[in-house]
Order: structure tokens, then C-alpha cells, then sequence
């Protein structure tokens, strides 16, 4: 009896599922069990024999029992484990990890220097797409015959067969703005005024509509040397290098006098940009002292106050930051471009935690 009494227990120990649990249940205890065919021969023994034995099969078939019930229940409580284990799910993860929508070059750049002009006391200001010729021309001392209108390659809006009044056109510059500031505002003003604007003209380096960023600072006593401290410290912030040179090349626009394009000192070597040393100048921008007829427009007394305007390209100090080749990817909304020039979006530009990181 303790020959069969090990070979259950050892048996049962071995088992590894509920179904081979059952079998051995059978094969020990079940009607034809080899524990339940032992206590058939109880009848077969005589009274002192039977009294024996009796109790000894009893507890034997007992133990059995209970040792079958626990491990049923140890496989039950293993495979809900297991169960457990496969199903778990971790709330506090967060919901995507993969990186799909991301922040455009434009807007990245935007932010930049709206941190970097900030920092110098500009305010954002804003004005409309849809333009009349007046901000867009007129008040910027360009007159109907100038030939800055056409050179512009303006889109002109609709107007109904009969309709006189010259068409609104999609602002060609962002310099409609310095008007509508200055109307605003008054003097003294420091505006940037970041935007889209529209050109018809398409290849490598120029698209329909594009991005600029105007600059305009009115005061008493303002002169080019201001002008030339503020761009210097932009371009030093923006292209994040300790030094630039900048070159002031005498230029021509209606509504500053002088007027001067500006140019930065870069060396382009193995097709790496690097800004602040080597013998190329890359132009960035147009600008000047603004014109007193500007001011006059915009309803502000020239004997009273003076003051710099400058506009630069978005688009293109994004290229040269970011060695993006092509400006017309910029607009094509190809996601595999956006991956890999775009940025984070909780990466905020900040002048303290690092514009691009
Ligand atoms: N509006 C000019 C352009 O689009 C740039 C400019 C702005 C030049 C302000 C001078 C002053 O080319």
C-alpha cells in the first residue's frame, strides 16, 4: 500500500495539465482505478484482516484525492497566470511611440525667429493675403507705372466685367504690413511680420507662394548702425554660430532710402554650409531706412520720426539652416520628406532651452 500510495503521489507531482490530470485520476481512483479495485478485495478478507486494511485503503484513497484536488487547482491558478501574463496591458504607456506627424521646416523656422526677434522687443504683426494694390503698392511709394509691378509677377484677383476699381492682388511681399502696423500703432513700433506670399514664378528655388519675414522698427533717432546690430544678432542667433560678417551691397527699393541688400559671409566647402567664415557672401535679404513717403502714408510725420525696414526669405534661410536642396518639396506634403526634415513637436524653439537642439 505505500508501494501504490508513492506512485500516485509521484505521478500526480508530474503532471502537466489538466487532462493528464484527469487520466491519472481515473487510472487511480476511478471505477476500475487501481486503489478502487484494492478496496473490492476487502470482501474477499477476512474480519480481522478487513478491519486492517479497511481504514488504511480509506485514507490512502482519501490522500489521493486531495492530492489530485490540489494540483487541479495549482494548473488552474498556473494557467491563469499565464493568461494574465499574455493579456497584460501597460495604461500608463504612451498611446503612439512612433513619430508620424511632424513640425514643417516653415513653421519650425518661424518660431525661431519670432523667439530670436522677440527677444530684441519685436512684436508679430499680421495683415491679409488677399491685398489691395494700395497696401500692396500705392502706399509703399510704388505708383501705377512702376516697374516693380510687373518685375513682381503679381497674381491680380477677380473683378466683374465693369468693375473699374484696380483688383486686389495676393500680396506679393510681406512690406503691405509696415503700412497696416504703422496705421495700427503709431510711433514709435517693432514689428516683425512673418507670412505668405504670392509670385508667379516656379523652378529649384522659387515657388507661387512663399515665405517671408518683414522687419520694421520707427523711432526718433533709429539709423542704419541699428539696423545692422539687429541683423547682425539675428543672423548669430538663427545660424547659432559665436560670429558673423555681414555685407552691405547699395541696392534699390521704392519704399526705403538707401536702401541695401545684405549679404552673409559663408564658405560652402565639401557642400556644407558654414556661416561666419570662408571667402562666399550668400544674400538674405533686402532693406533699408524707410522712405518718408512710407511714412507719410502710413500717417506718421517724417520730420518727427525715422526708422529701418528689412525683408528676408523663410523659406530659404530655412534651406541653408537645414540643407534642404529643393524649395518645392516644401510644398509637395510628402510624408517621407516631413519625417525626415521635419521637427518634434513638442520642441519648442526657445532662446534658453536652444532653437533647433
Ligand atoms: N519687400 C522686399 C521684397 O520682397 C524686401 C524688402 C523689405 C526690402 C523691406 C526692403 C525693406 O523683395
Amino acid at each position: 500500500m505505500d508501494d501504490l500510495r508513492q506512485k500516485y503521489l509521484d505521478l500526480i507531482a508530474g503532471v502537466a495539465d489538466e487532462a493528464a490530470l484527469e487520466d491519472l485520476r481515473v487510472a487511480a481512483v476511478g471505477k476500475k482505478g487501481e486503489i478502487s479495485l484494492q478496496m473490492r478485495e476487502l470482501g474477499r478478507m477476512t474480519p480481522e484482516e478487513r478491519q486492517e486494511a479497511g481504514p488504511r485503503l480509506n485514507a490512502l484513497k482519501d490522500e489521493i484525492n486531495a492530492a489530485l484536488a490540489a494540483k487541479k487547482a495549482g494548473l488552474a491558478d498556473a494557467a491563469l497566470d499565464e493568461r494574465l501574463r499574455a493579456e497584460w496591458l501597460d495604461v500608463t504607456l504612451p498611446a503612439r511611440t512612433r513619430r508620424q506627424g511632424t513640425i514643417h521646416p516653415v513653421s519650425q523656422v518661424t518660431e525661431e525667429l519670432t523667439a530670436i526677434f522677440a527677444d530684441m522687443g519685436f512684436a508679430v504683426a499680421e495683415g491679409p493675403q488677399v491685398e489691395s494694390d494700395w497696401f500692396n503698392f500705392d502706399a509703399l511709394n510704388i505708383p501705377a507705372e512702376h516697374p516693380t509691378r510687373t518685375e513682381m509677377d503679381t497674381f491680380y484677383m477677380h473683378r466683374d466685367a465693369g468693375d473699374d476699381r484696380p483688383p486686389h492682388v495676393l500680396r506679393t511681399h510681406t512690406s503691405p504690413v509696415q503700412i497696416r502696423a504703422m496705421q495700427a500703432n503709431g510711433a514709435p513700433i517693432r514689428v516683425i511680420a512673418p507670412g505668405r506670399v504670392y509670385r508667379a514664378d516656379y523652378d529649384q528655388t522659387h515657388t507661387p507662394m512663399f515665405h517671408q519675414v518683414e522687419g520694421l522698427a520707427i523711432d526718433r533717432d533709429l539709423s542704419m548702425a541699428n539696423l545692422k546690430w539687429v541683423l547682425e544678432e539675428f543672423c548669430r542667433a538663427y545660424f547659432e554660430v559665436d560670429h558673423v560678417e555681414l555685407r552691405f551691397r547699395a541696392s534699390h527699393f521704392p519704399f526705403t532710402e538707401p536702401s541695401a541688400e545684405v549679404d552673409l559671409r559663408c564658405s560652402w566647402e565639401g557642400g556644407q554650409l558654414k556661416v561666419g567664415e570662408g571667402d562666399d557672401w550668400m544674400e538674405i535679404l533686402g532693406s533699408g531706412m524707410v522712405h518718408p513717403k512710407v511714412l507719410q502714408a502710413a500717417g506718421i510725420d517724417p520730420d518727427q520720426w525715422q526708422g529701418f525696414a528689412f525683408g528676408m526669405g523663410i523659406d530659404r534661410i530655412a534651406m541653408l539652416k537645414y540643407g534642404i536642396p529643393d524649395l518645392r518639396a516644401f510644398f509637395e506634403s510628402d510624408l517621407r520628406w516631413l519625417r525626415h526634415y521635419g521637427f518634434a513637436a513638442l520642441d519648442q524653439p526657445t532662446l534658453h532651452g536652444g532653437l533647433s537642439r
